[in-house]
């Protein structure tokens, strides 16, 4: 998704700029931009198509200065990622904008503008906010007053990041629906949409609430709540200490955060079980009353953090709590019936996927007993908008493909399903100590997991020519199937499904032939010897089998058949443990035919509109 990087300073602010705008990479965009100015009201800006080199290259050649400015990464939704439909826009010269989110209205308000005159050189929604700014301009009328006027017209999902040619040295920014954060310097200060962008410059943060508005110059910044009184919002100094936007020594942010997953689980788990416990607190303070009052559970997420609910309603279940899944974009359209005493949770890396957020704020209106999120990001949407929390400490991630997010999610989850149980009185002491020693484990198998990297490696070479894959599982393992036909398909480009297995004879067995690899994940467990007979009828049918098989599930390689044998583990862990080798699969298949790992085409890593 866009995103903005804004910045008020008396040094030049055009590296901090660029940076920022690097640092926003992994969201996803295809176009880039930046306007600066200086203290003698002279105006500049340069937009390019493509990556936020190719407009480091032209800020160099045109010799940018300036001690304010404003910069975005666009990500296409209304026109080409065109120079011309890249941010700022742009006018009567002065006002500049930079916007993230969609305007619902924009057709209505851009007809209205041009019967007042007003010219418009882009597809965007995005110019008409700079138009209807400078409609509202008024002499000697403070910018913040105009744009405040301006924004009450938009109807829809915005932030924005506003400087005037004529009042140098501030810039307005405001949020309703898209992030915002304010850096906090000295003697300076900044906008961006992900506090990632200004680590260089800041380490304190102040996150905008919906309907803000705020003013920054060299001296200050001044916050306005939606009904325009002049508000403080809390400063955040730690959670950033740790810069993880760094590569390291890996090539490519997939890769390091796959490797980083024994250390995130190990931070998710810190302080929240002892030896034999989980602790209820691990939640929120309320967490431990909220939960005794609930008997149901509903979890609603989008992409792999769904994967990530589908598996936890196994757990819930085999806990003795109902369980209903289901994603984001198709529940808020849904009419629910709210079970009694149920609890709603959100699953989100970013807390601001807009369906999730919608999906929460409807759930609250409707009535649910409490709500709960699992989430990546500090101060964002859903963590402040939702009664419980649990973070789950994975650091940031810029990959666009999920991966230690959703093994931290699922430690999280299974820690949240066990609390449940044992606070309604389904889980006994004996079951959640079980579970606490194999949690203790987890770290420790996902490192070893990881050891699986180099007969990976080899194995990848099969599926670079390949255009179809098939993915099979029963249990948790159907879902993560589903997350490892997700993975190959958003990094390397190759058509991947995922079923569960026993559905294979109701229409996919159709598909099977010598050009269809058909990824197994076999753990030893009770379905086990079913999943055995599923693999008989693909390999009956000529189909290439690659098999990710526990040790003792005495699975032999045949001419059709690949097994790649891993560590038996307990039965409740597999999920976290099995998705390892399924990420390097797909990193390593993308690796062979050299994709935008970190940046796949048409994706971006948060999804901050509908
Ligand atoms: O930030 P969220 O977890 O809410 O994001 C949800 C999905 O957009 C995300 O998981 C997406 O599917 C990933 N690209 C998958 O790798």
């Amino acid at each position: 998704m866009c995103g903005i990087v804004a910045a008020v300073a008396q040094r030049n602010v055009v590296p901090i700029l660029l940076e920022g705008l690097k640092r926003l990479e992994y969201r996803g965009y295809d176009s880039a931009g930046l306007a600066v100015s200086t203290d003698d009201k002279e105006i500049k800006s340069v937009r390019k198509a493509g990556k936020v080199n190719h407009l480091t290259e032209q800020v160099k050649e045109d010799n940018l200065i300036g001690t304010t400015g404003i910069a975005h990464t666009r990500w296409a939704t209304h026109g080409q990622p065109t120079a011309e439909n890249a941010h700022p826009h742009c006018s009567g010269g002065t006002i500049m904008v930079v916007h993230n989110g969609i305007i619902e209205n924009h057709e209505v308000l851009r007809q209205k503008l041009i019967n007042a005159g007003y010219t418009f050189s882009s597809q965007t929604d995005t110019e008409v906010i700079a138009h209807l700014i400078a409609y509202y301009q008024k002499e000697n009328h403070p910018l913040s007053e105009v744009v405040k006027q301006a924004v009450t017209c938009l109807e829809g999902a915005y932030s924005i990041a506003v400087m005037d040619r004529l009042s140098p040295g501030k810039i307005i920014a405001a949020r309703s629906g898209s992030p915002l954060v304010l850096g906090v310097g000295i003697e300076e200060y900044f906008i961006a949409s992900d506090p990632l962008a200004l680590l260089p410059v800041t380490h304190q943060f102040q996150f905008l609430e919906e309907g803000d508005l705020v003013e920054i110059t060299t001296s200050q910044a001044t916050i306005y709540d939606q009904q325009g009184k002049q508000v403080q919002r809390p400063v955040a100094t730690d959670h950033f200490e740790f810069d993880s936007a760094e590569k390291g020594n890996f090539k490519h942010y997939m890769l390091k955060e796959i490797h980083e997953q024994p250390e995130a689980i190990n931070n998710t788990l810190e302080g929240r079980i002892t030896e034999n416990r989980i602790l209820p607190q691990s939640f929120g303070c309320d967490a431990e009353k909220l939960l005794k009052e609930i008997d149901t559970v509903q979890i609603v997420a989008c992409g792999t953090s769904y994967h990530s609910a589908m598996i936890a309603r196994y757990w819930f279940e085999t806990f003795g709590i109902a369980c209903q899944v289901e994603i984001a974009s198709e529940f808020r359209y849904r009419n629910i019936v709210v079970p009694k005493r149920c609890l709603f949770v959100t699953l989100s890396q970013s807390g601001e996927t807009a369906d999730t957020l919608s999906a929460l704020r409807l759930a609250k209106k409707l009535g649910y007993a409490s709500t709960l999120t699992i989430c990546n990001v500090h101060g964002s949407s859903l963590v402040r908008e939702s009664a419980m929390v649990c973070m789950t400490r994975a650091g940031a991630e810029i990959g666009v493909a999920s991966t230690k997010a959703f093994t931290t999610q699922l430690t999280a989850l299974l820690m949240l399903a066990t609390v449940t149980g044992r606070l309604n009185g389904t889980v006994d002491a004996k079951q959640e100590s079980t579970i606490a020693q194999a949690l203790h484990k987890l770290p420790g198998l996902v490192k070893s997991a990881l050891t699986l990297k180099n007969s990976i490696q080899h194995l990848a070479a099969d599926f670079s020519h390949k255009q179809h894959a098939l993915f099979l599982g029963r249990g948790t393992m159907y879902p993560l199937a589903l997350e490892g036909a997700l993975k190959l398909k958003e990094i390397s480009y190759i058509h991947a499904e995922a079923y569960a297995a026993g559905e294979l004879k109701h229409g996919p067995l159709a598909l099977i032939d010598v050009d269809m690899p058909v990824i197994v994940i076999a753990p030893k467990n009770a379905l086990l010897e079913k999943l055995k007979s599923n693999i008989e009828e693909v390999s009956a049918r000529g189909g290439q089998l690659y098999v990710f098989a526990d040790r003792s599930a005495n699975l032999t390689e045949t001419n059709c058949m690949k097994v790649i044998h891993m560590d038996t583990v307990p039965d409740i862990i597999t999920p976290m443990i099995c998705s390892v080798p399924l990420q390097l699969l797909a990193y390593e298949v993308a690796v062979i035919k050299g994709t935008d790992i970190d940046q796949p085409r048409n994706l971006a890593k948060s999804v901050t509109v509908e």
